[in-house]
Parts: C-alpha cells; sequence; structure tokens
C-alpha cells in the first residue's frame, strides 16, 4: 500500500517535470504552451513556483517517456496520466496520455508532492472541458485538496487569514500580485474536509468568488460548511463577469486589497444584502430572508457566538432581538 503510493508519487513527479521540460524546449510547448501563460500576464517565477507545464498534442509523447524511463503502463494508468481502451471486436487495445494539447496546472498536497493535475485547453470551444483533471486515485482525493496549499500554508499563518478562490489561475494570479494566502476549491463544491484542511492554519476564512450568478450560489453552499466547522468566515464577491484573477490583472495589487478590504462582509450582512435587494418592501419575503439567516447562525457550534449574531440580524433587518432569538430556537428545536 505504503509502496503504490510512494511509486504514483514518483510518476506524478516525472510527469511534472516532463511536462515543464516540454514547455521551456520544445518549439511547440515554448511558441504554444509558454506563450499562453504569457498572454495571461505569468512572470517567470510564478510559472516556476506553480511547477506549470505544457502538454504535446500527440497521443502518446508522455507514454513514451515514461516507458522509456521504465514506468509501467499499470503505474502510469493508476496514476491517472494514461488511458487504457478495450479495442474494438476484440482488437489491440488502445493505450494513450490523458491529457494532450494543454497547459498543465500540477495540484500539490500540503507536502509540496505532486498528487494530480488539472490541464487547461488553449482555446476554449463547446466540444471539450476547458479544464481536464485527474481522476480519483489511491493519492489524489478530489474533496480533500486544496489548489495551491502549499505555495499558500506559510502566508496564511502569517496574515491569519484564508482567501479561498474558484480557480486555478485566481491562486496564481494573486499570488503573483503578492497576496499568497490564497487557495481554490478548484470548481467543486466546498468540502468539510477543504475546510478542516485551511483551520491546520487559520480559524479565518475569506471566500472571493466569481462574480457571476454560479459565485453567489457557491459561496451560499460554501458559507454554512464553513460555519459548521467554527471557522470565522467573510465573504465578498468580484464586480460581475470579474474572477479575482481578472480583475487583479485589470486593477493592480493595490487596489484589489482595497477592494478587499471595503468589501469583505460578514455572512450576515452577505445573506441579508441578497435577500433585501430581493425583497424590497414585501414583508413576507424580509421574513423569510430573516429565517435563512437565523438557519445559518443554527450551524455555529459555540451557543455564545449564536447569541451575539443574533443581536446583529436584529439591527440588519430592524425586527425585535427577541423574535429573532426565537426563531434560531424553533430551527433548534426542528434539527434535534
Ligand atoms: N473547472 C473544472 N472543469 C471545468 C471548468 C472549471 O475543473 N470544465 C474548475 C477549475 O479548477 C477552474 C474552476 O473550476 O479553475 C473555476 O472555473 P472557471 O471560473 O470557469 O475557470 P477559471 O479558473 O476562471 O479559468 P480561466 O481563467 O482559465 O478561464
Ligand atoms: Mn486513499
Ligand atoms: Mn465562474
Ligand atoms: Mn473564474
Ligand atoms: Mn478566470
Amino acid at each position: 500500500r505504503q509502496n503504490e503510493r510512494e511509486s504514483l508519487l514518483i510518476v506524478l513527479n516525472f510527469a511534472k517535470t516532463f511536462f515543464q521540460e516540454t514547455m521551456r524546449t520544445t518549439d511547440e510547448g515554448k511558441s504554444i504552451g509558454l506563450s499562453y501563460f504569457r498572454e495571461r500576464g505569468f512572470t517567470n517565477p510564478t510559472i516556476d513556483a506553480f511547477e506549470l507545464g505544457y502538454t504535446l498534442d500527440q497521443w502518446d509523447a508522455l507514454l513514451k517517456e515514461g516507458q522509456r524511463r521504465g514506468y509501467s503502463r499499470d503505474l502510469l494508468e493508476k496514476a491517472g496520466l494514461i488511458l487504457i481502451k478495450d479495442g474494438t471486436a476484440g482488437g489491440e487495445k488502445k493505450v494513450f496520455d490523458r491529457f494532450r494539447g494543454r497547459v498543465m496546472f500540477p495540484i500539490h498536497n500540503v507536502s509540496g508532492r505532486v498528487i494530480a493535475f488539472g490541464a487547461r485547453i488553449l482555446k476554449v470551444d463547446k466540444n471539450q472541458p476547458k479544464y481536464l483533471n485527474s481522476p480519483e486515485t489511491t493519492v489524489y482525493h478530489k474533496s480533500q485538496v486544496l489548489y495551491g496549499i502549499f505555495q499558500a500554508k506559510q502566508a496564511i499563518r502569517q496574515e491569519d487569514v484564508c482567501y479561498l478562490t474558484e480557480g486555478y489561475t485566481d491562486v496564481i494570479s494573486l499570488h503573483q500580485a503578492g497576496i499568497k494566502n490564497v487557495v481554490a476549491s478548484s470548481g467543486t463544491s466546498l468540502t468539510t474536509e477543504q475546510i478542516r484542511l485551511i483551520s491546520r492554519f487559520t480559524p479565518n476564512v475569506t471566500i472571493l468568488y466569481d462574480g457571476d450568478a454560479a459565485g453567489i450560489k457557491a459561496a451560499l453552499r460554501g458559507l454554512d460548511m464553513v460555519l459548521e466547522e467554527g471557522l470565522n468566515l467573510k465573504l465578498l464577491l468580484l464586480p460581475d463577469g470579474e474572477d479575482p484573477d481578472s480583475y487583479v490583472h485589470k486593477v493592480g495589487a493595490d487596489a484589489f486589497k482595497t477592494y478587499i478590504r471595503e468589501h469583505s462582509q460578514d455572512f450576515i450582512d452577505f445573506k441579508a444584502s441578497q435577500w433585501l435587494t430581493e425583497a424590497g418592501d414585501n414583508p413576507l419575503k424580509r421574513a423569510e430572508g430573516i429565517s435563512d439567516v437565523c438557519a445559518s447562525i443554527t450551524r455555529i457550534p459555540d451557543p455564545l457566538k449564536r447569541q451575539t449574531l443574533s443581536q446583529r440580524v436584529a439591527q440588519v433587518f430592524h425586527v425585535s432581538e427577541q423574535s429573532v432569538i426565537s426563531e434560531i430556537n424553533r430551527l433548534l428545536r426542528k434539527q434535534q
């Protein structure tokens, strides 16, 4: 078991280095892969820090080099690097690279070892997914991983807050802008394991999701999970149509930091502003909003914190604190 893990980590490291070399030394790698990262504004130190690479637009570039180095098909497949498909009508099996003609984002575990890859196509079209990711393997459990945690952990401790973004390039661009306490949930909805991973380094999380409908939805989903784990939570949305990557390139590092400072909301204000825009003067909608905020409060394990927050809800929605407390208690009873 331990042996298999180690073998997988070794072959994944080989693949990472191969993708880096491909980008640095081949014509295709330089003119397509490296140029792509350049156009996105990534500098060499950034490319190195995240060990970015490129995979040739061929069926078996990695497979061939891997086998030449003595890695078996079986191991390459278990690492999620190649696919083995049965041939039609008893014909020969088809063996080929999973990742072809894409820029490669290695995914590291907390100690910096490569456990998987995210692979982006260069030009988005509707026939292929924009990102192709490694499958679950013995060493890669998507729900337990945060992209960028290795590069971010020291800064998370230092700043005593972790910024949680949606995507690979959000992490990389903020890191390059000097904001290094950033990780990404990589498009999946946030899991308890991911939140516990953050809590090893800080009790403070700021959710920094894309300013679109999907981002709001994901933030609302993530919110309760963070509260359940007893962490302190702030949220902010980027302006509509922007993500942290695009926005930091647009306005620069200082303005981005100012934006975070001025727009971070605690979860009560965040939820209230969503509800109050929608509800207007509609009293039923407002009541629904209050109940929804109270439902999030019931997730918080600490009763003392719950109590303090009920005062805030009362202020924000202009209702009596007593009515908020009884709603929280009603919801708590219902959960038992
Ligand atoms: N994602 C994925 N598969 C997809 C689309 C997205 O795994 N087909 C994940 C990736 O981790 C991606 C994240 O979800 O980084 C956020 O998606 P999106 O906002 O669409 O991508 P960006 O990170 O903004 O990517 P880019 O800037 O390269 O377009
Ligand atoms: Mn396992
Ligand atoms: Mn998005
Ligand atoms: Mn995005
Ligand atoms: Mn983006």
